[in-house]
């Protein structure tokens, strides 16, 4: 029973993070792309510690590790995800594991809490491969496919070479066994500046965005760039650029109001300075919680796109690469972290909406889930300088376990 007596083991909670930093390390962060080799040691890291938990696992056949427990009762199932985005932060992914590694020591020990924490580390969260494929493959919406044809978007990588070469091939992708957990619940780094700019210091998540994603592609006519007068160009850079100003000017008249956009790659080719671009491609991707507001979005954005192609001067093509539905956290998930965050962060807790994504989206497609954030310093996140105060960390460490214990013995 909530008792408001935490036996977590602060210390405990940041020398674990602290390892994981330490797997890795680039400058204050983590450099762990997918299946690279200190993102399988950091797997090999927690499945060893699964024992200290009462569980027991082994990384599955999609890079997921997940430990089960013996123990009767209900079961909650708890994670993150350790691979990072390049060259990036440290806490996000693997804060969200050691909590869940963290209540499994507290609870699942524990004789008078009848059930236990299940602990998981879902892969390549961060869309190195695909986008979610551990926990869209333990919630059975990844086929055999989809991994023949998921690369790595740094090297071109298969994702078939790539668990052949961390010796996974022949494993099982372990899935979902309907009805055996109550839920799922996993704590992040806010990644926002939301709770450190209102002395907050916990997220109680509401809803989760889903991600749209377009790959736009210009075609215009590349020559010389000394020699072909500016009236007669077909430039497809400048095209592109004039586009994403465009789309800057018109998206805030249908946008929602937490809605975002952004561009977050650009290649012109041939790419030379000499060169009058022939193509431009950019990867273009929309969040919002309302799926209604990206299908207009992208009406808009398709109807800009075939006015730019009227013009004449250089076609372009909007393709859908990623659609991903929001999710919304269950009620009584919030609940539970609310009372969690009134016994242990002095009530100091707001309810908001995640603009990341989080493999809680997912889970939440076959079970109850929730999600509670501690507050990043600076709002920084997807950089290696993220970071989140000790006590912080300790204090969402403590929210985190109790609202796992409401969760199992309501
Ligand atoms: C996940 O890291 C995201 O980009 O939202
Ligand atoms: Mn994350
Ligand atoms: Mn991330």
């Amino acid at each position: 029973m909530a008792d408001n007596v935490s036996r977590v083991d602060g210390t405990r909670v940041l020398a674990d993070l602290h390892a994981l930093r330490a797997i890795g390390t680039y400058k204050s962060g983590v450099h762990k792309p997918t299946f690279s080799e200190p993102h399988l040691r950091s797997l090999e890291w927690l499945v060893q510690r699964l024992p200290e938990a009462g569980l027991a696992g082994d990384i599955d056949g999609i890079g997921n590790v997940l430990g089960a427990s013996t123990k009767p009762g209900p079961k909650l199932l708890a994670g993150s995800h350790l691979e990072s985005q390049n060259h990036a932060g440290w806490l996000d992914g693997p804060l969200g594991v050691v909590y869940a590694l963290e209540a499994a020591r507290v609870i699942n020990p524990d004789p008078k809490i009848d059930g236990a924490v299940e602990v998981a580390a879902w892969c390549d969260e961060e869309g190195h491969f695909g986008h979610f494929l551990g926990s869209r493959s333990y919630v059975g919406a990844v086929a055999e496919a989809d991994i023949d044809s998921a690369r790595d978007r740094n090297d071109g990588r298969t994702m078939r070479e790539a668990l052949a070469s961390a010796g996974l091939a022949d494993r099982p992708r372990v899935q979902a066994e309907r009805g055996r957990h109550i839920g799922y619940l996993e704590a992040h780094i806010e990644q926002g500046e939301t709770l450190e700019s209102s002395g907050l210091k916990i997220g109680i998540v509401t809803s989760i965005v889903g991600i749209w994603q377009y790959r736009i592609t210009f075609t215009g006519e590349q020559n010389h760039a000394g020699t072909t007068r500016m009236a007669i160009r077909r430039d497809a850079g400048l095209a592109l650029a004039r586009f994403c100003v465009a789309i800057d000017d018109r998206f805030p008249a249908s946008c929602g109001p937490r809605t975002v956009w952004t561009t977050g790659r650009i290649t012109l080719e041939p790419g030379a300075p000499s060169i009058i671009p022939g193509a431009a491609e950019m990867l273009f991707q929309i969040r919002d919680d309302d799926p209604a507001v990206i299908a207009r979005l992208e009406d808009l954005l398709r109807a800009m796109a075939a006015e730019v192609d009227k013009q004449g001067r250089c076609s372009v093509a909007v393709e859908r690469i990623r659609t991903g539905a929001p999710a919304r956290m269950d009620a009584s998930f919030q609940q539970a972290i609310e009372a969690a965050s009134a016994a242990f962060a002095g009530g100091k807790s707001l309810r908001m909406p995640s603009g990341a994504g989080h493999d809680a989206q997912i889970l939440a497609t076959i079970m109850p889930a929730g999600m509670l954030f501690v507050p990043s310093i600076g709002g920084i996140s997807h950089h290696w300088t993220e970071n989140t105060a000790d006590a912080d960390i300790v204090t969402g460490a403590e929210v985190f376990v109790d609202a796992c214990r409401r969760l199992l013995v309501r």
